[in-house]
């Protein structure tokens, strides 16, 4: 069995990643830049003293219903995990289905190899090619006592989507090994999730479980929301690793809120594709930093011959502005940085400081 990595191999980005008070713009966490409305927050707060001081619905079936719903694909909450953040979901995934060895398809997510580690498992690394999933050396790796895949849609850290892939590798793959698609990113790419989820997919396929993050899409970083959908026969083994009241009440009541809009996800990817090419138009008049093209609300800069670590510390102690260094991910070097997109005068601002580290 391979011996358990520390904890600190998984790092995050997000302003508690180095001193809070030194940052003045946090590029690194990727979440949705519209935010959450200021009337959403006035609702919520007339319920709060009840949501705070009543324990929550342990089967949270409201924000199931809701989920269902917004969703729109025929399941019933049987189908549906709620988790504290899809971190929770993807160590529960982990705890209950992975003894032998897994396949990764990185750089990704670090939590994958954490939770697999952890849970005693080890760890195949089938690195990216060309920033792709290479789906022939996945099938072929993920053959012999392979417990399951793990697959990120669009991938963090690349904001590349990988459509066909995900189907060719749900198709293909041994029914005995699970495929766990991470798509919580996904409904911030371009065209939407509907033309690229694999979603529908989990009635036709008992081994595959899809991750989905409210914190994310919906700007929920700190409120902790997310959810999976898979066979109720997954869940219902799941169930057993998950902690009764794993979802507090305040989560609960403004994941249902959030998903009522349905011009939100709209508006946050115009603005999020309009910002990206403006980003990436202004970047690209630089010579030392070239972005890398991505289809959702973060993306990668290759910083060529400097150091992604000196640019993050630079940004940060000259700026106030915190990037994403990406040398802490799997397989990537000292080359690239990861920026999220955010509005207009946010990223007008981070543009200002690349410009100003030189031509
Ligand atoms: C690909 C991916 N999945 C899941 C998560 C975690 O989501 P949550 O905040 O819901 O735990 C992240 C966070 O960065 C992520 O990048």
């Amino acid at each position: 069995m391979m011996k358990s990595k520390p904890d600190q191999d998984c790092l995050h980005g997000g302003v508690y990643s180095v001193n809070p008070g030194l940052v003045q713009l946090d590029f690194s966490s990727s979440v949705n830049p519209l935010g959450i409305s200021r009337h959403l927050l006035r609702d919520l707060y007339g319920e709060l003293n009840s949501l705070c001081t009543t324990y929550p619905d342990p089967l949270c079936r409201e924000l199931k219903n809701s989920i269902l719903d917004y969703l729109g694909i025929g399941l019933d909450p049987s189908w549906l995990l709620i988790g504290n953040g899809a971190t929770e979901l993807i160590h529960i995934f982990a705890r209950t289905f992975l003894r032998r060895n897994v396949v990764i398809s990185a750089p990704t997510f670090c939590e994958y190899e954490l939770s697999t580690r952890r849970a005693g498992a080890a760890v195949k690394i089938v690195p990216l090619k060309n920033w792709k999933p290479d789906t022939e050396k996945i099938l072929k790796e993920s053959t012999n006592g392979c417990d399951a895949v793990f697959l990120c849609n669009p991938n963090n850290p690349t904001g590349i989507l990988s459509t066909v892939s995900m189907q060719q590798i749900i198709e293909n793959i041994s029914s005995d090994t699970q495929i766990f698609i991470d798509e919580c990113f996904i409904e911030l790419v371009d065209d939407g999730d509907k033309k690229n989820t694999m979603i529908e997919m989990v009635s036709d396929y008992k081994n595959l479980v899809i991750l989905r993050s409210m914190t994310k899409s919906f700007s929920l970083a700190g409120i902790r929301l997310g959810y999976c959908v898979c066979n109720p026969k997954l869940i219902n083994r799941m169930l057993e690793n998950k902690i009764s009241w794993n979802v507090n009440g305040v989560a609960q009541k403004l994941g249902t809120m959030v998903l009522k809009d349905p011009s939100y996800l709209e508006k946050s990817r115009r603005l999020i594709q309009r910002e990206r090419n403006f980003m990436m138009n202004e970047l690209g008049k630089t010579t030392k930093f070239s972005p890398m093209p991505s289809d959702v609300n973060f993306f990668l800069i290759d910083v060529s011959n400097q150091s992604s670590v000196e640019v993050r510390n630079y940004l940060l102690s000259k700026r106030g502005i915190l990037v994403r260094d990406c040398s802490t991910f799997t397989g990537m070097g000292l080359r690239h940085i990861r920026v999220a997109v955010k509005k207009h005068i946010e990223n007008t601002t981070l543009i200002d400081a690349f410009k100003s580290m030189g031509p």
